[in-house]
C-alpha cells in the first residue's frame, strides 16, 4: 500500500469505538475519511452523535450497505456482527480492521466455548492477524486483515508477555484483576449503565470467567507460559480507563527487580506507545488511567513484595484508544506504511 493517503470507511461509526476511530482518522494525515456509517443515524450529521467532532470536517452517516469500496475498512460492532458479513467486507476494504472479537481467536471451538454460539466463518480466522503491534508488528506490516484485541486483554498481554518470554513467571496461578470504566460497555444503554445503577458502582461483574481469559492465555502459550490464569473484572466509576493489577507468585529468590526492568525494557524498547511507570516520588508514582484518557499510552509498573514471592504488575490505559481505536489507528500505520506514531500523538490532559 502506498503511503498516500488512503481512502477509509468506519462501520458501527455511531457507537463508542467507532466515534474515536472517527476523531483519530479525521485528524489523521495519511486517511481520507470516505464514509462513516450508522443503521439507526443515516442522513444524521456524525457530529450529532459525537460532539466532539463538530469543527471537523463535515461528514454524515451513511446505512453500512451504502460503503463504497476503500482502502481500508475499519468494523466496530458488537461482537459476533462482523462474522455475519465478513465475505462481503473483504471485498469492500482492500484491508479489513476489525475492532471486535470476532477473529481474535485463531480456534473456532475456542469462539464456542466461550461465546457460546459456533463461528460463522471458522475459514477466515486464519486470514487475520492479531492486532497488538507491540507483539507482532511485522505481522501487521503485512496483514491484510487485522483483528484488535479486547480492552482488558492488551492491558493484560503487554503486561504479563515479557515476563514469559523472560522465564520470570513459570507454574503456579497468575491472577488478573481488572477496574473498568464504564465505556467499555458500549453506547447501547442497558439497566445496568443506566446512571442510577452505574454511576458510583463497584461492581463485581465478572468475578470469575471473563472471555478475555482465552484471548490472553492463547498468547501467552505461544510463548511458553504454563502456568494458570484467572482473571476478574470490577466496573468502577470512572468512564474511560482500565487498571489491571496483575499477581504473580515467583519463587522466593527468583526475580529480582532489575531482572523485571530488564525484560521491560528489551520488550518495549522501540515501543513508542509503552511507557514503564515506577517513581520513587510525586503523586503519580504508577500507572493511573485517569491520565492517560485519550491517549494512545499504555502505561506499566510493578513492585516485588516478601523477598520477591509476589510480583505486582499495574498495567493502565484508555480502553477506547489503546484498548480500542488508538491501537486500530496503530496497527493502520503500520499496514500502510506510516510511521507508527502518526495521528496518535496527543500527549493527555493534566489535571483531568
Ligand atoms: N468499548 C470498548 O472499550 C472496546 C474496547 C476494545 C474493543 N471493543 C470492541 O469494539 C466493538 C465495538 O464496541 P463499542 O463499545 O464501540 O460498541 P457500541 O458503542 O455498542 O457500538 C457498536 C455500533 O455498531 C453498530 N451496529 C450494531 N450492529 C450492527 C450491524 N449488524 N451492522 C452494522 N452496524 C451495527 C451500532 O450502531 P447502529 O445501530 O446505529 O448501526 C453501534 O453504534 C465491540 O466488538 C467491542 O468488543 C470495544
Amino acid at each position: 500500500m502506498s503511503p498516500d493517503r488512503l481512502k477509509v470507511a468506519v462501520i458501527g461509526a455511531a457507537g463508542y469505538g467507532g466515534g474515536e476511530l472517527l476523531r483519530l482518522l479525521l485528524a489523521h494525515p495519511g486517511a481520507d475519511v470516505r464514509q462513516a456509517a450508522s443503521r439507526r443515524f443515516a442522513g444524521e450529521p456524525v457530529a450529532l452523535v459525537h460532539p466532539n467532532l463538530r469543527s471537523l470536517r463535515p461528514l454524515v452517516f451513511c446505512r453500512p450497505e451504502e460503503i463504497s469500496p476503500c482502502d481500508v475498512l475499519f468494523l466496530s460492532l458488537p461482537n459476533g456482527e462482523s462474522m455475519k458479513s465478513m465475505d462481503r467486507w473483504l471485498k469492500t476494504g482492500t484491508k479489513v480492521v476489525d475492532l471486535g472479537a470476532d477473529f481474535r481467536l485463531r480456534r473456532a471451538e475456542d469462539w464456542k466455548q466461550w461465546y457460546e454460539s459456533d463461528h460463522q466463518c471458522p475459514d477466515l480466522l486464519d486470514r487475520f492477524v492479531y492486532g497488538i503491534p507491540e507483539i507482532n508488528r511485522a505481522a501487521i506490516r503485512s496483514a491484510s486483515c487485522v483483528a484488535g484485541p479486547g480492552c482488558e486483554a492488551i492491558a493484560s498481554i503487554l503486561g504479563l508477555r515479557p515476563l514469559v518470554r523472560h522465564g520470570l513467571v513459570r507454574g503456579g496461578a497468575v491472577v488478573i484483576d481488572a477496574k473498568m470504566g464504564s465505556s467499555a460497555a458500549g453506547a447501547r444503554p442497558s439497566d445496568s449503565t443506566h446512571h442510577p445503577e452505574r454511576a458510583g458502582a463497584v461492581r463485581s461483574y465478572r468475578p470469575t470467567g471473563h472471555r478475555h481469559t482465552v484471548e490472553i492465555s492463547r498468547i501467552l502459550e505461544a510463548e511458553g507460559a504454563n502456568f494458570s490464569l484467572y482473571v476478574t473484572a470490577t466496573a468502577i466509576d470512572m468512564v474511560r480507563g482500565i487498571l489491571v493489577t496483575i499477581h504473580v507468585f515467583p519463587d522466593a529468590g527468583a526475580v529480582t527487580e532489575k531482572d523485571v526492568w530488564k525484560a521491560y525494557r528489551a520488550e518495549y524498547g522501540d515501543s513508542p506507545f509503552v511507557r514503564i511507570v515506577k517513581e520513587n516520588r510525586g503523586l503519580y508514582r504508577f500507572p493511573e488511567p485517569k491520565i492517560l484518557q485519550g491517549t494512545n499510552f499504555c502505561e506499566i509498573g510493578f513492585e516485588l513484595e516478601n523477598g520477591g514471592r509476589r510480583l505486582v504488575v499495574m498495567s493502565a490505559l484508555d480502553n477506547l484508544v489503546k484498548g480500542a481505536a488508538g491501537n486500530a489507528v496503530q496497527c493502520f500505520n503500520l499496514m500502510a506504511g506510516f510511521p507508527e506514531t502518526t495521528g496518535l500523538e496527543f500527549p493527555g490532559l493534566h489535571p483531568v
